[in-house]
């Protein structure tokens, strides 16, 4: 298509996010605690997030700090308890049922971690990968059957495989089938929740590949979780990282390592460094407390070396890296942000003192 010269002399206009949230939060019911407990998990809590299209967006943090969750709410499989997910600016969760099925169901794909229990094992290759062009009518019979056959060859299955069942393939296959099926309706969006968590570690990388070329051969946008976090930084434009429910920190993924602003960010990242100049990681002192009863305040203050009073009071509105008078362009929510001067070493010295003077005065205080 041609635009007319006055259309296309005019200035691009920011593009919408394919899909948004905002204040979202999710709390469950407690596992534990026996049918009548009242105790309530905060596994999402404020979540403000937008994801642009064609971007690839790494989310980062410890097992149980609302991955999974987020992954959920983003793909319409999991209504926030409150707070709204947009799609184009339209909200999810005020459409009627059949129209939500309709616009998660053709516009965006999810990849969960095991192959082995996300596809029917009833199915065929062939009739995994034709379901969604059934239930959403796409085509004529013979224009799926043409589909199937291009799905595969696009994740590289074999055409021999379109008969085979789920266990009949290796786990990187599987996989392969779950991204295909992921891509059937040609989504803008794909979120991938530990995509190569269950698979021997010798097809991972093959995985990954595949993730990141069909990415940019088909230009889709990506949310790409997991708790290998060299992996995220290496696959994303942007790494989100999370702690106990919340969203503490964005940073573009060239700054995470060296100049991400929150205490955790850095202290996560230090944990595996890079082969050319291993350092110790950032010591972190005490459990990471539970989800049914989140510390006051900043959620990481109970383990963050530099906490004080003003983060047991309050948790911090985002801040924009690029307001601080130091270089970065994400934003971070953090009462006492680390310096654009400090390098990981520093601040591994910094830790390890305020933990041996915590130490300290713990002692003091037994006497
Ligand atoms: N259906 C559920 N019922 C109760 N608690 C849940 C449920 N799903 C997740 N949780 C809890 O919510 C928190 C976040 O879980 P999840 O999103 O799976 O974290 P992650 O993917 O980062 O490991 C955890 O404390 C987890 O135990
Ligand atoms: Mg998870």
């Amino acid at each position: 298509m041609t635009l007319s010269p006055v259309l296309s002399a005019l200035p691009a206009l920011p593009a919408l996010p394919v899909l948004s949230v905002a204040d979202v939060h999710v709390v469950h019911r407690a596992r534990t605690g026996g049918p009548f407990s009242r105790d309530r998990v905060y596994a999402l809590t404020g979540a403000d997030l937008e994801i642009a299209a064609g971007e690839t967006v790494g989310v980062v943090g410890e097992s149980g700090c609302g991955k999974s969750t987020l992954a959920k709410v983003l793909v319409g499989v999991r209504r926030p308890t409150s707070g709204t997910v947009s799609f184009h600016g339209r909200d999810l969760w005020t459409m009627s049922a059949a129209e939500r099925r309709a616009t998660i169901g053709q516009h965006t794909g999810m990849v969960f971690q095991d192959p082995s229990t996300a596809l029917n094992r009833r199915l065929t290759v062939r009739g995994i990968l034709r379901d969604p062009l059934d239930v959403h009518r796409r085509g004529t019979p013979a224009a799926r059957e043409e589909r199937v056959r291009e799905l595969m060859a696009l994740v590289g299955l074999p055409k021999v495989l379109a008969d085979a069942l789920p266990g009949q393939l290796s786990g990187g296959q599987r996989q392969r089938v779950a991204i295909a099926r992921a891509l059937a309706l040609e989504p803008e969006l794909i979120v991938a929740d530990e995509p190569t968590s269950a698979l021997d570690v010798s097809v991972r990388a093959q995985i990954l590949n595949l993730l990141l070329d069909l990415k940019s051969r088909l230009g889709l946008a990506l949310v790409f979780v997991s708790h290998d976090i060299q992996t995220v930084r290496r696959m994303s434009d942007r790494v989100v990282t999370m702690y106990l429910g919340r969203i503490v920190e964005e940073s573009p993924a060239d700054e995470v390592l060296g100049r991400a602003r929150h205490p955790y960010t850095r202290a996560l990242f230090s944990a595996t460094p890079g082969l050319l100049d291993p350092i110790d990681p950032i010591p972190l002192v005490g459990p990471v407390p539970s989800a049914t009863r989140p510390p006051s305040g900043c959620p990481f203050r109970t383990r963050c070396w530099k906490a004080d009073a003003d983060c047991a009071a309050t948790m911090p509105d985002f801040r924009a890296a690029s307001d601080d008078p130091v270089s970065g362009t994400g934003r971070y929510r953090c009462h006492h942000p680390v310096r654009d001067d400090q390098s990981t070493h520093d601040l591994v010295t910094q830790a390890a003192q305020a933990a041996q003077a915590a130490q300290a005065a713990q002692a003091q205080e037994r006497r």
